[in-house]
């Protein structure tokens, strides 16, 4: 792997740790205002000192992080559908010169595999990584789960390998049970969404099951900033994410930041 790739992935994936905390915040993509984003810049600042990386659009960027924010940045570079249309039928949006400009340590885009536009996000894939390749950027490809599909090993091992051979440098999924078969048939580093809130002692089990069987981390979201403590939830996520801490712990730490205590 090139050396620009393998540098700007090191500022996404720990290499301390071989891990990752990514805050995903580009929900407004396709879902408009989602509870807990309605003013980004408000959501995202206090929770940067406890993510590795945001994962974000280009307008957000722009208008909500600061640009001496010390945080990198996975861009979001595909969109042009929204939750009223076939969400399949994704383009690029977002040009590789608009990448470097913004100084991303990585793009991301959203594959739809199994849906009606399989082919056109597969191929947007493909020349998104012969593009990346030329600047030394990281791709991150988003399996996005289309109405129809299920969330299970199967569907979801097929379309994680698929961007791996495709050329994605990672890869992000949705936990499942027998995870660690998506992960074993995966080549490159998979990070898990959480997808929608869950209580907190559930998000914790999540996160803490997705790495015990092999996930590099996790890049969330609404189980973070729709919990009714976002700073004491991304700090437990962290601890499990970073420090091996037990779901037990984690929670622990939860409640006492929350309780004002840590
Ligand atoms: C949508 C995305 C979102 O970033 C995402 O699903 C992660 O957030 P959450 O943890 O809320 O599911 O990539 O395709």
């Amino acid at each position: 792997m090139d050396w620009g790739i393998k540098n700007r992935l090191s500022r996404i994936i720990n290499p301390k740790t071989g891990h990752t905390v990514m805050l995903a915040v580009d929900h407004g993509y396709f879902l408009g205002p989602t509870s807990g984003l309605e003013k980004p810049d408000k959501t995202i600042e206090p929770l940067v000192p406890y993510a590795d990386t945001l994962m974000l659009t280009r307008g957000v960027l722009r208008t909500s992080v600061k640009p001496d924010m010390d945080i990198p940045i996975v861009l979001r570079v595909s969109g042009g559908t929204s939750i009223l249309s076939e969400l399949s039928n994704e383009g690029i949006t977002t040009s590789m010169e608009e990448a470097i400009r913004l100084n991303v340590s990585g793009i991301a885009l959203s594959i739809f595999v199994g849906a009606e536009y399989e082919r056109q996000t597969l191929l947007g894939l493909s020349n998104l990584v012969n593009e990346a390749e030329k600047y030394g950027i990281p791709v991150l490809a988003v399996t996005a789960v289309g109405k129809d599909m299920v969330r299970d090993s199967r569907y979801l091992g097929l379309a994680s390998r698929i961007a791996a051979e495709l050329g994605a440098h990672f890869v992000k999924t949705y936990y499942c049970d027998d995870f660690e078969q998506v992960v074993d048939n995966c080549p490159v580093p998979i990070v898990i969404a959480g997808g929608k809130k869950l209580p907190e002692p559930e998000a914790l089990e999540l996160a803490h099951n997705a790495i015990s069987k092999g996930a590099v981390g996790v890049d969330m979201g609404r189980n973070i900033f729709q919990s009714e403590h976002p700073v004491a939830m991304i700090q437990a996520v962290r601890s499990i994410v970073h420090e091996n801490a037990t779901v037990k712990e984690a929670l622990d730490l939860y409640n006492s930041v929350k309780a004002g205590k840590d």
